[in-house]
């Protein structure tokens, strides 16, 4: 499309949405992503994926993790030609707020103000946790490199630049993010983890509603974080293992001391002698010195041995021992899961995820650093005031220069 045209399209949109319009796509086509930006266009048939390019040109901080054309050329046919599943993988890609660490016209992504991962909150929603929280993405910088954990392939940055106008940052990477996997599909999935999924298939509870379902399912409803033992850590206690065997309340204690319920406490959030609240009712205290991060459930102490396995409704931490504490406190364990789900509702969702100012045991995060975005799910209605739909001219200008 010529740039002639656009003047004559900015009659129908507002001028500025047009000037947004064409900053995005040029950035787009300059990192040679033509492909997200075709995606981009052909999403914007649709009523929700109009919603998401308004929201993300209207101005407010966001990073886009835009896949090369390579990457999107191995989507799959079922998820180009199925309009929700290919929006939720946008939506995956794109986060509210800023994540470079430099005002400069190349931005570069935040991993030191963090050592040693950056989590942010993406547009996805999670449908398992409360209160709509966002799915997360974690990355790592190794030498010149910033990787993405916890992908079933490798994906890195390779390019980046700054949309001009609006605040848009938009990295080229080279592979397409796959949103976190289950508790149990994370935790059979691998291979020093296989014991707890074996428990948490083969442990039958009680869930919610009263019908009998496994450990798993259950821990697939709300929002948790959970301190995982490697396969080594269940073989060290196998006898204590075996008397817990014929005590399911008590197995059922000590698992919930692995756990915080309504929280996802990420690895930016762990910050030396500070407490959380198991699902137990049990103190959970965390402690750093030279050999690394600990976390403590009564007498019991295990190091934090990988971090940030995220999950579809949180996150996991593997430790090298099982916390066989066997006390818990019902009260205690309902208080923290109340003030956890009222802090969840008013959750910044913008910038990198890191330590609450207010403190340990706070229940979820805030963050800092990015800025506020209140853009984020808002409807720019005022945009409407014309007889050309703004689907046409997002289709037009965007699928006009990705071709
Ligand atoms: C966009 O839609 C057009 C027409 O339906 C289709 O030919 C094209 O492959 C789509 N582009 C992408 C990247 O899915
Ligand atoms: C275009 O982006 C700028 C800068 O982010 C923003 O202030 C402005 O409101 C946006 N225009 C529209 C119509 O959304
Ligand atoms: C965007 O981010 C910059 C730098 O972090 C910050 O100064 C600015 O206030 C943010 N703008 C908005 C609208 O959040
Ligand atoms: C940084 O994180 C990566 C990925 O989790 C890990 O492999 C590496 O050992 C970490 N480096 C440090 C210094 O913690
Ligand atoms: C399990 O791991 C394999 C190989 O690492 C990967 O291809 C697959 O997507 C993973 N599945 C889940 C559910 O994470
Ligand atoms: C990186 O992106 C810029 C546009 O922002 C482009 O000019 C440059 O050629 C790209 N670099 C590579 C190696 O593709
Ligand atoms: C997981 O197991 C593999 C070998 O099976 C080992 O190389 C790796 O270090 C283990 N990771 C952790 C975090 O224990
Ligand atoms: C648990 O069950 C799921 C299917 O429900 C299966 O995919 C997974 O491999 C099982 N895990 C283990 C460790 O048996
Ligand atoms: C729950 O279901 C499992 C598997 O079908 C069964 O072995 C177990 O006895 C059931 N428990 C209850 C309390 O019904
Ligand atoms: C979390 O707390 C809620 C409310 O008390 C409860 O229904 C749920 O079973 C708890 N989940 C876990 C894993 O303890
Ligand atoms: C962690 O806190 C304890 C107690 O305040 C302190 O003794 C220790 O030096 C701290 N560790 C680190 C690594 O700062
Ligand atoms: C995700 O949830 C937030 C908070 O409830 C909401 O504002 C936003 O519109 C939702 N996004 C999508 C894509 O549904």
């Amino acid at each position: 499309m010529r740039l002639q045209n656009l003047a004559v399209l900015a009659a129908f949109v507002s001028v500025s949405y047009a000037q947004n319009l064409t900053a995005f796509a040029n950035a787009l086509q300059s990192l040679g992503a033509t492909t997200f930006g075709s995606i981009a266009s052909n999403l914007s048939s649709t009523p929700q994926g109009q919603t998401a390019i308004q929201t993300l040109l209207s101005g407010g901080n966001f990073t886009i993790f835009a896949p090369s054309n390579d990457a999107l050329a191995a989507v799959p046919e079922s998820v180009t030609s199925n309009s929700s599943a290919l929006l939720d993988v946008v939506l995956y890609h794109v986060l509210p707020g800023s994540f470079s660490s430099s005002n400069s016209s190349t931005p570069f992504l935040m991993s030191a103000t963090f050592p040693n991962h950056t989590l942010g909150r993406t547009l996805l929603n999670s449908t398992e946790s409360e209160g709509n929280v966002s799915q997360v993405l974690a990355w790592t910088k190794e030498g010149n490199t910033i990787s993405f954990l916890n992908q079933p392939t490798n994906v890195s940055v390779v390019n980046s630049t700054r949309v001009e106008g609006a605040q848009i940052d938009i990295y080229l990477i080279n592979g397409v993010l796959t949103s976190p996997p289950t508790l149990t599909a994370l935790v059979s999935n691998s291979t020093n983890t296989t014991s707890l999924g074996g428990l948490l298939n083969n442990t039958f509870i009680a869930g919610s509603d009263g019908s009998n379902t496994t450990l798993g399912n259950y821990l697939s409803q709300g929002t948790i974080t959970a301190f995982a033992p490697i396969n080594a850590a269940f073989s060290a206690i196998q006898s204590s293992l075996s008397s817990l065997a014929t005590n399911q309340s008590g197995l059922i204690t000590v698992l919930q001391n692995h756990l915080i319920n309504g929280t996802a406490l990420y690895s930016t959030e762990i910050a030396n002698n500070t407490s959380q609240t198991s699902a137990a009712g049990e103190t959970l205290h965390f402690s750093t010195n030279s050999s690394g991060t600990f976390v403590t459930s009564g007498s019991a102490s295990a190091k934090i041995i990988q971090t940030d396995l995220l999950t579809s409704n949180g996150v996991v931490h593997l430790i090298d021992n099982v916390l066989v504490n066997l006390e818990s406190d019902p009260a205690a364990a309902s208080s923290a899961f109340a003030s956890a789900t009222s802090a969840a509702a008013t959750e910044t969702r913008a910038g990198p995820i890191a330590a609450s100012a207010t403190g340990p045991n706070s229940g979820s995060s805030t963050t800092s650093g990015g800025g506020s975005n209140n853009a984020a799910g808002a409807l720019i209605m005022n945009l409407h005031s014309c007889t050309f739909s703004v689907a046409t001219v997002i289709s037009f200008v965007l699928g006009a220069y990705m071709i």
